[in-house]
C-alpha cells in the first residue's frame, strides 16, 4: 500500500486537466504510441466534439521513479463545469490528495476556489500546478500570488508545466508520490469499500468504480451494499490503465471496478458502502454531498410510439448519472413523457443529446423551470417546478422562489458591468473583497434568474474573464405568476411558463412574438396569445399562407423556382402536430432564452 498515490485533477474548464492526464499516460506507458490519440481519457464521443469532461474517469498508471522505485498511481479525471460540481466531490472522497490545476495564462477562476475548498475540506494535500508555461502569455508569478491570497495555500510545492509539450511532467510525478501520503486503511480488516460511479455495461451489466478503505475484495467473494442489506457475489473485478484489465482481487487503498452480473441499475448507488456478507460493518464510509437537480423539465418523444424505449433510455442514463432525476409525466398538448431534474442547462443539453445519438430518440423538452416551496393556508409546504401545479393550490398564504449565493471572481475593471448585471437579475449584494488585481462579488441572485443565460452574459461583460460559482442557499418570498399560451385559443400546457410578476406584461408580448417567427405559416390564420388569470395580456398573429409557393413566379425563371422550394423545403422541420396547428419541436424550448 505505501507505493499507492490516490489523487484527482481539479481545475476549472479548459485549463489542461484532461492534456495533463493524456501527458501521465504517455510518460508511464499505459498506451502504447498508436493507440494513444489525444485526450484518450475522455472516451464519449460527445465529449471529443465538445472537447468538454463530463464524466469522471479513473486510471491506474506504473510509474517507475529515477531510483527505480514503484509506484502506482491512481488518478481521477474531473469535469470542470460548473454544472458538474457534484463529480469532483465525489471523485475527491476517494482521493488521499488533488492537483490543482491552473492555466498559467488565465489564472484562478471562481470554480477553482470552490472546489479546492471542498479539498481541503476533506484534508487532501494540495499540489498546485501552474499549466501551459509554454504560452507567451503565461504569468506564474501573478498566478502564485493568486494563489497565495484566494487560496491560501503553501505555495512551496508549486510545480510549473506545460502538459502540451510534456515540460515538467516528471518534476510533478515526483513531487505526486513525495508529497501525497499513500492511502490508509487495513488489508486485514473487513470490507469496506466506496462506490464512487456506476454504469451500465450492455456485457456486464452494472459496473461500479470503487474505492476499497479496508480489506480486500476478491473474485467470487458475497458483498453486501451497505444502505440496502442485498447480497450479491463478485463476478469480475478489474482496474483501467486506462484499457480494461481484469484482475482476482483489490485491497485496501487500491481503486477499481466491479461487476455482479446484475442488471437491476439500482443496486449499486452511487455513494454508497460495499461490505462483506459474512462480517458486514456496522457504519457506512461518509459520502459526499448529495446534490438536488436545480432545474426541471419537461422531456417527450417526439413520436408517441417511442415511450417504452424513451423509459428504457432514461433508466439506463440515470445508472451513469446519479443526478438525473425523472418521473413520468402527461401532457395535453404533447401526451406521456417523463418530468426530469438536472443540475444546469448544459446538463439537460448534455442528456437531450445523449437521448439522440445513443438512443436515436428525437426529443422535445419544455421550458426549463427551478423548483418553488409552496406554504398553503394550513401551512403544509408544497414544491412545485411545473407552471401547471400553480392553479393546483387555491388557498396559498406564500410563494417562495430558490435563491443562490454566487461568488463572482473578476479582473476589478469589470466591476461596473457586473453590479449593473447582478441587479438587473435581482440580485442583492452580499460582500465584496478585493483583491490585488481581481475581486470577489458575493451575490443573492434567484436561481431562475442564472440558470438562464446568466453564465453568458456574465462571460460577455467581462470580455469572458469573470468566473462564477453558486450553490443553492434559502427559499425567499416571490411574486410569481403563471403564463399560459394559447394558439387559436387551444391552450398549450407544454408551453406555459412561470415568470415574476413585475415585468410579466414585458415578458408575455416579447414571448408571443418570439413564436410568431418560428411557428411557419398555414394555410390559416395562426393566434398566439398570452393570458395570466385568464386574461389575455398580449397577441400576435401569423397571416395565412399564399397557397402555391411558385404562383408569383411568372415565366420559367427556374433558380428562382428553385430557390423558393429549398425555401419551403426548410420549413419542413420536425415539427409536432397540436389541433390543427404545426408546432416546431424547438418553440418549446426557445421561449426559455428570452426570459
Ligand atoms: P474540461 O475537460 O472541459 O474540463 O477541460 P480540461 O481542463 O480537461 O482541458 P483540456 O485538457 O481539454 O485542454 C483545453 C485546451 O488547452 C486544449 O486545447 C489543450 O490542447 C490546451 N492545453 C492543455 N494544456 C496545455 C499546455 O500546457 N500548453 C498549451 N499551449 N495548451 C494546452
Amino acid at each position: 500500500m505505501k507505493n499507492i498515490r490516490n489523487f484527482s485533477i481539479i481545475a476549472h474548464i479548459d485549463h489542461g486537466k484532461s492534456t495533463l492526464a493524456d501527458r501521465f499516460i504517455q510518460i508511464c506507458q499505459g498506451l502504447t504510441e498508436r493507440e494513444m490519440s489525444n485526450q484518450v481519457l475522455d472516451s464519449m464521443e460527445l465529449e471529443k466534439e465538445r472537447g468538454i469532461t463530463i464524466k469522471a474517469q479513473n486510471v491506474t498508471i506504473k510509474y517507475i521513479n529515477k531510483n527505480k522505485k514503484i509506484f502506482y498511481l491512481n488518478f481521477i479525471d474531473t469535469p470542470g463545469h460548473v454544472d458538474f460540481a457534484y463529480e469532483v466531490s465525489r471523485s475527491l472522497s476517494a482521493c488521499e490528495g488533488a492537483l490543482l490545476v491552473i492555466d498559467s495564462c488565465q489564472g484562478i477562476e471562481a470554480q477553482t476556489i470552490a472546489t479546492c475548498n471542498m479539498a481541503l475540506k476533506m484534508n487532501l494535500t494540495i499540489i498546485p500546478v501552474l499549466n501551459k508555461i509554454d504560452l507567451p502569455t503565461a504569468n506564474t508569478q501573478r498566478v502564485i500570488q493568486e494563489i497565495k491570497e484566494l487560496i491560501g495555500i503553501s505555495t512551496k510545492h508549486i510545480v510549473k508545466c506545460s502538459a502540451k509539450t510534456g515540460t515538467g511532467i516528471t518534476e510533478l510525478l515526483d513531487t505526486i508520490v513525495t508529497k501525497i501520503p499513500p492511502p490508509s486503511g487495513c488489508i486485514n480488516s473487513t470490507l469496506q469499500a466506496l462506490i464512487i460511479d456506476s454504469w451500465f455495461d450492455n456485457y456486464l451489466g452494472v459496473v461500479s468504480l470503487v474505492r476499497i478503505k479496508n480489506g480486500k475484495l476478491i473474485q467470487g467473494l458475497k458483498i453486501q451494499v451497505f444502505s440496502t442489506k442485498k447480497n450479491y457475489y463478485v463476478n469480475k473485478i478489474g482496474i483501467f490503465t486506462p484499457k480494461s484489465k481484469n484482475k482476482n482481487y483489490l485491497h485496501s487503498g487500491e481503486v477499481g471496478w466491479i461487476s455482479c452480473g446484475i442488471k437491476n441499475i439500482k443496486s449499486f448507488p452511487v455513494g454508497d458502502t460495499i461490505t462483506s456478507s459474512k462480517h458486514p460493518i456496522k457504519t457506512s464510509i461518509c459520502g459526499f454531498k448529495k446534490i438536488k437537480p436545480k432545474i426541471y423539465a419537461g422531456l417527450f418523444p417526439r413520436k408517441t410510439e417511442n415511450y417504452k424505449l424513451f423509459r428504457i433510455a432514461l433508466e439506463k442514463l440515470s445508472l451513469n448519472d446519479a443526478s438525473l432525476f425523472y418521473q413520468p409525466e402527461f401532457s395535453h398538448s404533447l401526451g406521456f413523457g417523463f418530468k426530469c431534474g438536472f443540475l444546469g442547462l448544459l446538463h439537460m443539453e448534455i442528456i437531450q443529446a445523449r437521448l439522440e445519438r445513443e438512443y436515436k430518440l428525437d426529443v422535445i423538452s419544455t421550458i426549463p423551470s427551478v423548483i418553488y416551496e409552496i406554504q398553503t393556508l394550513d401551512n403544509n409546504i408544497v414544491y412545485i417546478y411545473h407552471p401547471s401545479d400553480l392553479s393546483k393550490y387555491k388557498k396559498i398564504k406564500e410563494i417562495r422562489e430558490p435563491i443562490a449565493r454566487c461568488n463572482i471572481l473578476t479582473p476589478i475593471k469589470y466591476i461596473g458591468n457586473i453590479l449593473n448585471l447582478c441587479s438587473n437579475k435581482r440580485g442583492k449584494q452580499h460582500n465584496i473583497i478585493y483583491h490585488s488585481n481581481q475581486v470577489t462579488l458575493q451575490y443573492d441572485i434567484p436561481m431562475s434568474e442564472i440558470v438562464v443565460n446568466f453564465f453568458d452574459q456574465l462571460k460577455s461583460s467581462s470580455q469572458g474573464y469573470a468566473s462564477l460559482e453558486y450553490d443553492f442557499k434559502y427559499f425567499q418570498k416571490t411574486d410569481i405568476v403563471c403564463l399560459d399560451i394559447l394558439i387559436n385559443t387551444k391552450k398549450i400546457d407544454a408551453l406555459s411558463l412561470i415568470i415574476h410578476r413585475e415585468n410579466s406584461k414585458s415578458q408575455a408580448h416579447k414571448i408571443v412574438n418570439k413564436i410568431k417567427t418560428i411557428i411557419p405559416k398555414h394555410q390559416f390564420n395562426i393566434v398566439i396569445q398570452a393570458m395570466i388569470n385568464n386574461n389575455i395580456i398580449a397577441r400576435a398573429t401569423i397571416k395565412q399562407l399564399r397557397k402555391n409557393v411558385l404562383s408569383k413566379c411568372y415565366g420559367g425563371d427556374i433558380s428562382r423556382k428553385r430557390k423558393l422550394l429549398e425555401k419551403q423545403k426548410k420549413g419542413k422541420k420536425k415539427m409536432k402536430q397540436i389541433g390543427n396547428v404545426k408546432i416546431p419541436k424547438e418553440t418549446f424550448f426557445s421561449i426559455f432564452s428570452i426570459k
